[in-house]
């Protein structure tokens, strides 16, 4: 069994052998994905693939601890990031409330927020008031209405710049991690060299100092679309569905159950 990560371990992991972060949302998985991960983030990306919605920003808190309690449950020995959903943080008096909420009634060992520089006064908060923080900045999902769709950043030298100082502002208010979303390879890499905490990349290319993928995509069970940077290392929604069909010709044609499967 590998050992957990601690906040530290995670920190000192900046540079060095890549770390290994993968969404989960219940037990089941959580328990399957524990031994490949250094963290595991339970997402509010679960409103789309779980859930089936269009976007992250219908989940509710209960319902984001509610997966929490289930993946703690299958990974307990897996450092775990709650994502702080939508509306949950609006000011830093309901971030701070919300978070203790996470902490006291699940096993979550720190919480994830989307924002940058707007956000900090936020994040540092929270860290002084004694919860482990992941920032998220680049391509926020939970703007997707206000941008009016999803739109990879960094292109730009002002963006770029921008990018930087939302990192900065971020690792200054106390984040130990931070996660870069949907950002041109090369900005996510100056962004990495700009500050002393782990980035962890997302469709931001090879020099973060870590990756995550939501498991659903990674596996191959979200087929509604795929963005760019998904690979699929499984086919896992064509395995089920032969799977299910075979289960499906042996009921109709009654060779199952057969001898071996009955009392
Ligand atoms: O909700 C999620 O799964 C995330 C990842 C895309 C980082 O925030």
């Amino acid at each position: 069994m590998n050992k957990k990560h601690t906040i530290n371990s995670i920190k000192n992991q900046k540079g060095k052998e890549p770390l290994v972060m993968i969404t989960a949302y219940d037990a089941l998985f959580a328990k399957l994905i524990e031994p490949y991960a250094d963290m595991i983030l339970v997402g509010d990306s679960l409103n789309m693939s779980f859930l089936g919605e269009v976007d992250t920003l219908s989940v509710t808190l209960e319902q984001m601890i509610y997966h929490t309690k289930a993946v703690c449950n299958g990974a307990k020995n897996s450092f775990v990031v709650f994502d702080m959903p939508f509306g949950s943080f609006i000011t830093k008096e309901d971030a701070l409330k919300n978070s203790i909420k996470v902490f006291q009634q699940t096993y979550a060992d720190a919480i994830k927020i989307e924002g940058g520089k707007d956000r900090a006064y936020i994040v540092e908060h929270l860290t002084k008031n004694g919860i482990a923080v992941v920032g998220h900045i680049g391509l926020l999902p939970q703007n997707v209405r206000s941008d009016g769709g999803y739109r990879v950043k960094g292109k730009e030298p002002k963006e770029i710049e921008s990018l930087i100082e939302d990192a900065k502002a971020i690792e200054e208010a106390g984040a130990f991690c931070l996660v870069i979303e949907g950002v041109k390879s090369e900005a996510a890499k100056e962004i990495t060299k700009s500050v002393n905490i782990p980035t962890i990349g997302i469709g931001a290319g090879i020099d973060t100092d870590g990756q995550v993928l939501v498991w659903s995509d990674m596996l191959g069970f979200f087929e509604d679309f795929k963005p760019k940077f998904v690979k699929r290392y499984l086919d896992g929604a064509k395995l089920v569905k032969e799977a299910l069909k075979k289960f499906q010709q042996e009921v109709k044609s009654k060779k199952f159950p057969d001898e071996k499967y009955i009392y």
